[in-house]
């Protein structure tokens, strides 16, 4: 049977273990959180510092393809008190931390931030440096809109200490960009590109998405084509996540009709890996793709890259902040996301209140899971001591391998799992084997997009 079908079920990206729609939330609260929070804070800050993610929400056009947590809105009036609610929450952590924050990672993400004028971006990031320690090797990233980057926001963010960039492209077909609602010629990331790298931005990376309704094989090779002219230090080549039952009617200006059918999906990634192998790009984990000499290719190649609710990423830090409407914190014991809607979440944040309204305690069991499912994403394989072979979520994961093993996706060796070339298109399948929270309460419904 063709491996595409059979293994093209529903499965989670995996930026996190328990998955959201699969954590404890009854066993969570504000209290729990503040309390862990604030302990694994004093542990780590001295010794690896942290990370910080700052949500920024707006969007001035819907893109229907968008599975982001968004707020569309031509008004610009909403950036300031937006951001003074961002330092009010800013404020309130620091009072839990008691000293003062060592950052070694920070990523502006969406939405767009460059919704946002290069003014407001300033004010929000030197009053988050005041009252913290930015670390000399701090890896600063933003991402970018090509549509709205203005050379003024990159040498703003230069100024400020960011050297990495993420632009969205997802396509350069045009009859793509009109379906999807997101018209951006060429000629305009060419400029963005060409003035990150003048204003010294050192990796930029291209957001490129699979699986778009009207893309072909010939649309994504003129595409890749396009891509490999501009020579991005990084691509990021999602699968399309359909999931028009999560984003409201955002994702349904198309039908499934007018989407490309599972194996012809799998082909345009197939072309544009192939493409871009050929131009000297390195795969790196799950759908990325960097040049040789690229931070995100070498700590994969040496066993150092990281994953979590941000993506991959080359720091790795146990303690994760996020700021914004529906940001996520992870400290190591305990995840938290923040209200969703940047309304509630101001009103929240302007009483005095971390905004935080779900999360999950880690358990044991939890912790064991998520160290080997961020193994096998991060490295393709994961190895075991005797002890973790008695937790039963093992055990019943290598049970769940077996088919897998019989169609040459991993090898099951002595104390250890690796993936083979063949099973790496299949990575979210293999990781699902050992989410021991997902079996034990299959969903009624659908959550999650399908694996290719
Ligand atoms: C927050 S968005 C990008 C930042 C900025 N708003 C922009 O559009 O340029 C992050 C990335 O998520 C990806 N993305 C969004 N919706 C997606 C979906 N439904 N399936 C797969 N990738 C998606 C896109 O590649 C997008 O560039
Ligand atoms: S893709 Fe980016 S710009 Fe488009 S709606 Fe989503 S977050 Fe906004």
């Amino acid at each position: 049977m063709n491996l595409i079908k059979k293994y093209n079920t529903a499965a989670p990206r995996y930026t996190s273990y328990p998955t959201v729609p699969y954590w404890d939330n009854g066993k969570f609260s504000r209290m729990d959180w503040q309390d862990l929070m604030q302990a694994s804070f004093r542990e780590v800050n001295a010794r690896e510092g942290i990370s910080l993610y700052i949500h920024l929400p707006f969007c001035e056009q819907l893109c229907t393809y968008c599975g982001c947590n968004k707020h569309i809105t031509v008004n610009h009036g909403v950036e300031l008190p937006y951001i003074q609610t961002l330092l009010k929450e800013w404020s309130l952590y620091l009072q839990f931390f008691g000293e003062k924050p060592r950052i070694r990672e920070l990523h502006l993400g969406g939405g767009t931030p460059t919704f946002f004028s290069e003014e407001n971006l300033s004010l929000l990031l030197k009053s988050i440096y005041k009252d913290a320690e930015l670390l000399p090797d701090a890896a600063l990233s933003f991402e970018g809109h090509p549509g709205n980057t203005t050379s003024g926001h990159l040498k703003t963010l230069r100024s400020l200490g960011f050297d990495r960039v993420s632009f969205g492209i997802q396509d350069f077909d045009f009859r793509v960009q009109e379906i999807i609602h997101r018209i951006q010629p060429y000629e305009q990331v060419a400029r963005v590109t060409e003035e990150a790298r003048a204003a010294g931005f050192s990796s930029i990376n291209f957001d490129l998405v699979y699986g778009l309704p009207l893309q072909t094989v010939s649309s994504m090779w003129s595409t890749a084509e396009q891509v490999m002219d501009l020579r991005p230090d990084r691509i990021s080549f999602y699968s399309y996540a359909h999931v028009p039952w999560v984003r409201g009617t955002g994702q349904r200006h198309y039908t499934e009709a007018d989407l490309p059918a599972d194996d012809e999906k799998r082909a345009l990634y197939e072309l544009g890996r192939s493409l871009f192998i050929a131009n000297g790009y390195k795969d790196v984990g799950m759908d990325h793709f960097a040049l040789p000499q690229d931070e995100l290719f070498q700590a994969y190649n040496n066993g150092r890259l990281h994953r979590n609710f941000m993506g991959y990423t080359v720091v790795h830090t146990s303690f994760l902040l996020g700021l914004g409407a529906s940001s996520i914190s992870d400290c190591g014991r305990a995840y938290a996301q923040n209200e969703k809607q940047v309304g509630a979440y101001q009103q929240l944040v302007n009483a005095g209140l971390l905004p935080v309204v779900r999360g999950h305690l880690l358990n044991q069991e939890d912790r064991l899971l998520r160290r080997h499912i961020q193994s096998l994403m991060c490295r393709f394989e994961t190895s075991w001591t005797r002890q973790d072979t008695q937790c039963d979520a093992i055990t019943e994961g290598l049970q769940r391998l077996q088919e897998p093993e019989r169609d040459g996706l991993v090898e099951v060796l002595p104390g250890k799992v690796r993936v083979t070339e063949k099973g790496k298109p299949f990575i979210r399948n293999i990781c699902m084997a050992f989410d021991a929270r997902l079996w034990r309460n299959l969903p009624q419904t659908e959550l999650f997009s399908k694996a290719i």
